[in-house]
């Protein structure tokens, strides 16, 4: 079993977990548009962003293992200014995921 927090509160899961399913099972709601339960994962959409506090990057939540002793945060400001910046990128290659992603970001909050 792995012993991480998430927003300040400690929770175990089994290993192979993902920090987004680990959140889910606080009732911490992250927002997701590329993951689907049971597909195959391929991380694109960055709207799952969480921040890791020992290391300071943000990473995508559902194709982030959770590992023992992590420290993850998943409502900051440098968090939503990733996401706005990864959604304004969409917004020249693909105006379609960028409306979609802006849809899923106020629905949300
Ligand atoms: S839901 Fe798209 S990268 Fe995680």
């Amino acid at each position: 079993m792995i012993n991480l927090k998430i927003n300040n509160r400690s929770l175990e899961v089994p290993s192979g977990t993902s920090v987004l399913n680990a959140a889910r099972q606080l009732g911490i709601e992250i927002p997701t548009m590329c993951y689907h339960e049971g597909f195959t994962n391929h991380p694109s959409c960055m709207l799952c962003l969480v921040k890791d506090t020992k290391s300071g990057k943000l990473h995508p939540s559902c194709a982030l293992p959770a590992k023992d002793g992590m420290v993850i945060i998943t409502d900051d400001d440098g968090l939503l200014a990733g996401v706005m910046t990864d959604r304004d990128l969409y917004k020249h290659s693909s105006p379609t995921v960028a409306t979609s992603q802006e849809k899923i970001l106020h629905r949300k909050k």
